[in-house]
């Protein structure tokens, strides 16, 4: 069998242009071949020295260090020691306005792809750009006497070793250190794969993976972890239904407001919520304000209720669907504590599966909240787009599958009347996007 060749040593690289990742692009000659080769931390017209750590169909992916004197103009000073070899963050070294006018850039690009047009782009929505990810799944890597507790680095499965991020919460942040002394002291340390961790308003939350059984002592020492920080700590032997509050500890649910809707809403730390609580508010106040002149609106992929609640609040008949019966029964028990039962109704449906062809919307359903997992709205859309449909808001954490499904929208009579991106995911490539369509 044929040997691959190794990695490059160190290399120059003169960076073209970026890709929609965030990544430098650019061209390295090696004997006959012209490569192409992509970077972290690169800026385009950069020249950059490259250290590949990764081949992926011909192409070399890896981490720049720019030449002091051919710097990009714009280019930043990083907040973190660790960055660009920790796998959290991808643009740390552009300033806010460039990660989003980038951002906007290549949601632009993908709508002209497919051949849509936008009424009316909003500006941006902006929040905090540290401090504000309230959701983190943490690896656990275990070297001799070392436990290393943090995000993956970019183009590798090692942990990095970190003793705080800037881009999380600063109460999950400053988990991190004692989460990994006391890691280092349990018996199990060498099967804990990962740990969740999880901030509401008030209280934080942490879910320990384990592979082997706890011993008494690790007990002990995750209670007095639990006790001394201030936070519910959970363990996890196997699937999420295994999740479970520390012996003689009651379960805590974690909480977060919407004070505009008057709501409180609240969730189990293995639950989806939107990480970002600022740009949350924001999307919330959007995202529902086209629906609120609907009769009735079916909030697909409604999760814990985030939107559904919202929605009732202003008066709106709501009925919300989503695949895990985990979070229909949250939604369920949401809509009771904030008096909303009578209005909002849930229902679990996988919407991506064969019995979601003929989606049974109440009759007089005239609107849509779509808010899809990066797949996108799945293959059913256009069944759904029912004639007494006329508006369909939609909230996407994927650009590709948002511009696929506008087409599919735009085909099926509906304009996207504004389009606008939120910056839900500061630091990174990660684009969230809402689009909202009425039909012509
Ligand atoms: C981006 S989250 C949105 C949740 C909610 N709208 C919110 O703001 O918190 C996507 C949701 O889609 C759900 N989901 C994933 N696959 C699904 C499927 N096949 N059918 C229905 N829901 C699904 C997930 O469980 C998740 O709750």
């Amino acid at each position: 069998m044929a040997r691959r060749k190794p990695l490059p040593a160190d290399l120059p690289v003169q960076v073209e242009r970026l890709d929609d990742e965030g990544l430098g692009i650019g061209r390295v000659q090696t004997g006959e071949v012209v490569r192409e080769v992509r970077l972290r931390n690169a800026l385009p017209g950069e020249a950059v020295q490259a250290r590949i750590l990764k081949r992926r169909r011909g192409t070399w992916f890896g981490n720049a260090q720019p030449a002091e004197a051919a710097m990009h103009v714009d280019r930043r000073a990083t907040a973190c020691a660790v960055f660009p070899r920790c796998g959290g963050c991808a643009l740390q070294h552009m300033p806010a306005h460039l990660q989003l006018e980038r951002k906007t850039a290549a949601l632009a690009d993908l709508l002209a792809e497919h051949g849509v047009r936008a009424a009316r782009w909003r500006a941006p929505i902006t929040g905090p750009q540290f401090g504000y990810r309230r959701k983190a799944r943490l690896g656990v890597r275990v070297v001799g006497d070392q436990v290393f507790l943090g995000f993956r680095e970019a183009f590798a499965s090692r942990v990095v070793d970190m003793t705080s991020c800037p881009a999380l919460d600063v109460r999950l942040s400053a988990l991190i250190a004692p989460l990994r002394a006391v890691v280092a002291a349990l018996s199990v340390r060498r099967a804990v794969p990962q740990i969740e961790v999880a901030a509401g308003d008030e209280a934080v939350a942490l879910v320990l993976r384990h592979l082997e059984p706890l011993t008494q002592e690790d007990v002990v020492r995750l209670a007095a972890l639990a006790r001394q920080h201030g936070v519910a700590v959970y363990t996890q032997a196997g699937g999420y239904d295994t999740v479970t509050p520390l012996p003689g500890h009651p379960a805590h649910l974690l909480s977060y407001a919407l004070p505009e809707f008057g709501l409180n809403v609240q969730f189990s730390p293995v639950e989806f919520t939107q990480v970002n609580a600022a740009i949350n508010r924001s999307l919330v106040r959007h995202g529902t304000a086209p629906l609120r002149s609907c009769g009735l609106v079916a909030d697909l992929f409604c999760g814990i209720g985030n939107f559904s609640l919202a929605l009732a609040r202003t008066g709106v008949e709501v009925c919300g669907l989503e695949a895990s019966a985990s979070a229909i029964l949250r939604a369920e028990a949401n809509a009771r504590r904030n008096g909303m039962a009578g209005r909002a109704r849930f229902e679990v449906s996988d919407l991506y599966g064969d019995g979601a062809v003929d989606l049974r919307l109440p009759q007089n359903t005239d609107g849509l909240l779509l808010d899809p997992p990066r797949s996108g709205a799945g293959p059913h859309l256009g069944r759904w787009l029912t004639p007494q449909i006329g508006v369909v808001s939609y909230v996407s954490c994927n650009p590709r599958t948002f511009a696929q499904d506008a087409r599919l929208l735009q085909d099926a009579g509906f304009a996207l009347t504004e389009v606008g991106v939120f910056d839900m995911f500061p630091q990174t490539a990660h684009v969230e996007t809402l689009g909202v369509f009425h039909r012509r």
